[in-house]
Parts: C-alpha cells; sequence; structure tokens
C-alpha cells in the first residue's frame, strides 16, 4: 500500500467531507475523514474534546488519527482542517497527492456558521476574526504541502470534486 490516493486539506468548512466522498466515488475507492475517526476512536465529539482537554489535548489525539489513515488507507481522505500544523504530519504529506480546497472568508462564514452539524470549537466566538487570524497563520502551510488548489467559491461540489479529479 503507497498510501491515499488524493489527500484534501484546507480550512474548516470548505467542504472537505462533501467533496471527498463524492471524489471518492468519481475514482471508486472509499472516503475517510479524520474527524470522524477521531469521534469513533474516542467516543467523543470533537467539541466535548476540546471541552475536556483543550486545544493541544486535541491536536495529540488528532495526530494519531491522521498517521494511522495515511497508513491504512488508499483511497481520498480528507484531514482536519488544523491538521497540517503539526510538522510531522506536513512530512508525511509530501509524497502524497495533496490538494487544497481554498475559499474565501465571506464563504467560511457562511458555511461553518450554517453547519450546526459540526460546531466549529475554534470558530465559536467572532468566527470571522477567528477564521482570519487561522488562515493568516495557516494558508502558507497548506500552500506549501498542496500539489494542487481548486477554489470552491460559489460552486457546487459535484464541480469541485470534478475540478480535483482534473488536478490531480
Ligand atoms: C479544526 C477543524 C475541524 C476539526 C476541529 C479543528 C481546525 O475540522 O478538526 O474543529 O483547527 O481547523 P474540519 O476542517 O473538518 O471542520
Amino acid at each position: 500500500m503507497t498510501g491515499p490516493q488524493a489527500v484534501l486539506v484546507g480550512p474548516m468548512g470548505v467542504g472537505k467531507s462533501t467533496v471527498g466522498r463524492l471524489l471518492a466515488g468519481l475514482l471508486g475507492v472509499g472516503f475517510r475523514d479524520t474527524d470522524d475517526d477521531v469521534e469513533a476512536v474516542e467516543g467523543r465529539t470533537i467539541a466535548e474534546i476540546f471541552g475536556d482537554e483543550g486545544e493541544p489535548g486535541f491536536r495529540a489525539i488528532e495526530k494519531r488519527a491522521v498517521h494511522r489513515a495515511l497508513a491504512e488507507h488508499d483511497g481520498v481522505l480528507a484531514l482536519g482542517g488544523g491538521a497540517i500544523l503539526d510538522a510531522d504530519t506536513r512530512t508525511a504529506l509530501v509524497a502524497l497527492r495533496t490538494v487544497h480546497l481554498s475559499m474565501d472568508v465571506e464563504e467560511a462564514v457562511r458555511r461553518t456558521g450554517l453547519d450546526t452539524a459540526r460546531p466549529r470549537p475554534l470558530l465559536a466566538e467572532n468566527p470571522r476574526e477567528r477564521w482570519q487570524e487561522l488562515m493568516e497563520a495557516r494558508r502558507h502551510l497548506y500552500e506549501g504541502i498542496a500539489t494542487a488548489v481548486v477554489a470552491t467559491d460559489g460552486r457546487p461540489p459535484e464541480e469541485v470534486a470534478r475540478a480535483v479529479l482534473d488536478a490531480m
């Protein structure tokens, strides 16, 4: 096994899970999402893990989940938006096809605000300002590891999935 066929990275709410599922369907492979893995292994939601252990505790759990998924999964893998903060994770992604899904701040706030099914603890207060701060801190990390960038603004997920396929 050589690792996932494609890894999707990018900010919260950009649609990594939705696009990843569609892309996996187009490729005829499986889909896996490290946020789901974290919640399944822990038996707690991400919001609960942040509440219990804070961000450092969450990042340690997330790192283990990411490295397990990179070793086990050969389909499409979506990473939590902050997974690339870890240097070992960035190194592990170097040899893989890593696609950065990007969006602008208005779309980010709209999408993450609407997504009550999966609350993002890091955007709980002042989502617009927090998102902008996070992107300023992370943009160079996404850009540094991505083999392709696909803009998602105003595009339906089916179109984004096809654009990712074209970019691979
Ligand atoms: C986070 C992104 C979330 C989740 C957690 C922290 C981040 O994943 O892992 O809330 O730091 O950007 P999604 O990008 O799938 O929303």
